[in-house]
């Protein structure tokens, strides 16, 4: 019987897991920037999930989500963290690689975006460049980072030298204790006029992307159409934006506590993990999900 060579643990070897072999061959075409910016002006939903290890990367390309963050809700989700605050920069680092990996095994196409962790770009555009080259030599395609006003200059900095960034507005997790908690931002005159001159800023600084957090849907939804260059992803910001994102395992209803009010359990119609993603997928084109009514403020 032939003898599998030392040191190559073929996929059918294997009893671990169920990617494919690596192969240099992808049979679709990957998401790009353009193609992005592109479906931002026909205004064809775009679809992010989150994941933070290969198996469910490579699930969720497959299923169609076109954009997969590798976010810093892992403090959350796999590190039993409280808040995201306590990642590290190495930890982005460990899970963007371990699912760049199984992206590439499954010759996946979507674009990955890595976050930058609290404390890793804070300092100064220097410190920014230095944490999102970790993310990039990583696997990243794109890094995210939270915060308007002072990010404008950090988001130049690294756009001018090559780094697509999505900015964060909104609910800013990594600053939590500052916000007084997980809270919907934007409501008012001020605090709404505020958002707006910051998102302004970071399109004209070149982020290319925007999450919105827990922000009102008719903000988010003018928003949009003020960002033309930048595409916005909406979480708990209603149906307006050009696209959503949803933490992975919040969708899929694998957590103990109470999902927040901007979640859809997909796992409940579903009888497969792919099903799940691929019905959220269909959702968000079709624009059945979010619901305002449901999910939004
Ligand atoms: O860290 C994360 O998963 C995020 C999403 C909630 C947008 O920032």
């Amino acid at each position: 019987m032939a003898q599998e060579p030392a040191g190559n643990a073929s996929a059918a070897a294997s009893p671990y897991g169920t990617l494919p072999p690596a192969s240099p061959m992808a049979t679709r075409k990957p998401i790009s920037l353009p193609r992005i910016q592109e479906m931002h002006t026909r205004g064809e939903k775009i679809t992010m999930l989150t994941a933070y290890d290969a198996t469910f990367a490579a699930v969720a390309d497959a299923a169609g989500v076109e954009c997969i963050l590798v976010g810093d809700s892992l403090g959350m989700v796999c590190q039993g963290l409280h808040s995201t605050v306590g990642v590290s920069l190495q930890d982005m680092a460990y899970h963007t690689e371990s699912v760049a990996r199984g992206l590439r095994r499954a010759q996946g196409t979507a674009w990955l975006i890595g976050d930058l962790p609290f404390g890793s770009y804070q300092e100064s555009k220097e410190q920014a460049i230095r944490s999102a080259s970790v993310l990039m030599q990583a696997g990243a395609h794109m890094v995210k980072l939270e915060g308007g006003g002072w990010t404008t200059e950090v988001v130049h900095f690294l756009v001018e030298r090559g780094i697509p960034v999505c900015a964060h507005l909104g609910l800013t997790p990594q600053t939590v204790h500052a916000l007084g908690g997980y809270r919907v931002q934007g409501r008012g005159d001020v605090a709404s006029e505020q958002m707006k001159k910051h998102a302004l800023a970071l399109q004209d600084a070149g982020a290319t992307m925007v999450v919105l957090e827990m922000v009102p849907a008719p903000l988010s939804a003018e928003l949009t159409k003020e960002l033309p260059h930048c595409a916005t992803i909406g979480i708990g910001a209603g149906k307006g934006t050009a696209g959503q994102v949803l933490v992975l395992h919040d969708m899929l209803g694998v957590n103990l506590g109470k999902n927040p009010k901007f979640v859809r359990n997909f796992m409940l119609d579903a009888t497969s993990i792919r099903g799940a993603m691929e019905a959220y997928v269909a959702a968000v084109k079709n624009g059945s999900f979010p619901d305002d009514s449901l999910h939004a403020w």
